[in-house]
């Protein structure tokens, strides 16, 4: 009986390790572990021996069955692996979503294009910049209060000269220094990019947003200069007539230095949150550039003058498209974003 027990497993063992598909695995399991299998037809003969045979061979043949049972399992278990490997070539593909281009990035690329077919030259600048390029260059000295209208983040980090020197650039005005002294007059640039505050947010504030600064010096440059480029600007960037006014600003960088707002194209100037309940929207802050600016940039303040203005790109993105919340456009909310 013993013989009969070792063979059979063996020849269970053997066919089980030729076993391909599922199939003719159960037919074997069937053959070898079934109720009326090899094993069980063994199991069933014991009771034609006496005790002590029962012992020796009940146990054998337990053993036996335990050790089929297990390798059947895993045998099992890697078939069915495997045939999950089999794809199903008629089912219907998943569809890779496509994204799109986000509204403030539409909003810059157009602007950008308009500007280019006015001749401005499209720059770049640091995000992390120098106290000197972000302040002091554009005229606004350490301790001056006027350092108080950008709330700032000074950064914990020291520059080349083992100074604590950077910040968190508050606006793409740096840029003008930096182009004034790469490029000298005359200068017509843009410089769209990110800009950062430590603001406590709300529908009209946010840390990080997107602002142009645009640029010209030249010779004989003047106020309505200034003023004919910005509504060429916002006619083409609206596509329409909007109503702006100018008031008096004040921005160190420029002398004299205005705002101009327009109509808020989301209550249409009958005062809601995104306008501050005024009706109107501060969107485009300029001025004439200031002597001592000019001069940090190495240009003659005589002989050339200019005007710059930021643009507030973000802010502009919710005017055009009509968002009254400024802080979901970093939400990451693709229900918003979808709309674009
Ligand atoms: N840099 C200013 C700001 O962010 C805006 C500005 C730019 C004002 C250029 C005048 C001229 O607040």
């Amino acid at each position: 009986m013993k013989n009969e027990l070792i063979k059979i497993k063996e020849n269970a063992l053997k066919e089980l390790s030729n076993i391909k598909n599922l199939d003719s695995f159960r037919n074997l399991e069937i053959k070898y572990l079934g109720r009326k299998g090899e094993i069980s037809t063994i199991l069933r003969g014991l009771s034609e021996l006496n005790d002590e045979e029962k012992k020796t061979f009940g146990k054998e043949a337990n053993i036996i069955k335990k050790k089929l049972t297990e390798d059947f399992n895993k045998k099992k278990e890697s078939l069915s692996q495997s045939t999950n490997k089999y794809i199903d070539v008629t089912l219907p593909g998943t569809q890779i979503k496509k994204g799109h281009i986000h509204p403030i990035t539409q909003i810059e690329n157009e602007l950008v294009e308009i500007f280019k077919s006015l001749g401005f030259s499209v720059l770049n600048g640091p995000e992390l910049e120098s106290d000197y390029y972000n302040f002091e260059s554009l005229n606004i000295p350490k301790h001056h209060p006027a350092r108080d209208m950008q709330d700032t983040f000074y950064v914990d980090i020291k520059n080349k000269e083992n100074k604590y020197d950077l910040v968190m650039r508050t606006h793409t005005s740096p840029v003008q220094v930096r182009a004034m002294q790469q490029f000298g007059a005359p200068l017509k640039c843009v410089v769209p990019g990110r800009v950062f505050r430590s603001e406590s947010t709300d529908a009209v504030h946010e840390h990080t947003f997107y602002q142009m600064e645009g640029l010209l010096i030249d010779k004989n440059i003047n106020i309505p200069n200034m003023i004919a480029v910005m509504e060429e600007l916002l006619r083409n960037i609206f596509k329409q007539e909007i109503e702006t006014r100018i008031r008096p600003g004040y921005f160190p960088f420029v002398e004299p230095a205005i705002e101009l707002d327009i109509r808020c194209t989301i209550c249409k100037g009958a005062k809601c949150p995104a306008c501050k309940h005024s009706g109107w929207l501060e969107i485009l802050p300029a001025g004439m550039v200031h002597p001592n600016v000019l001069k940090h940039g190495g240009i003659d303040s005589n002989k050339y003058s200019g005007f710059a203005f930021g643009l507030g790109l973000t802010r502009l993105a919710m005017m055009k498209y009509g968002v009254d919340d400024i802080r979901l456009f970093q939400s990451g909310n693709l229900k918003f974003l979808e709309q674009f």
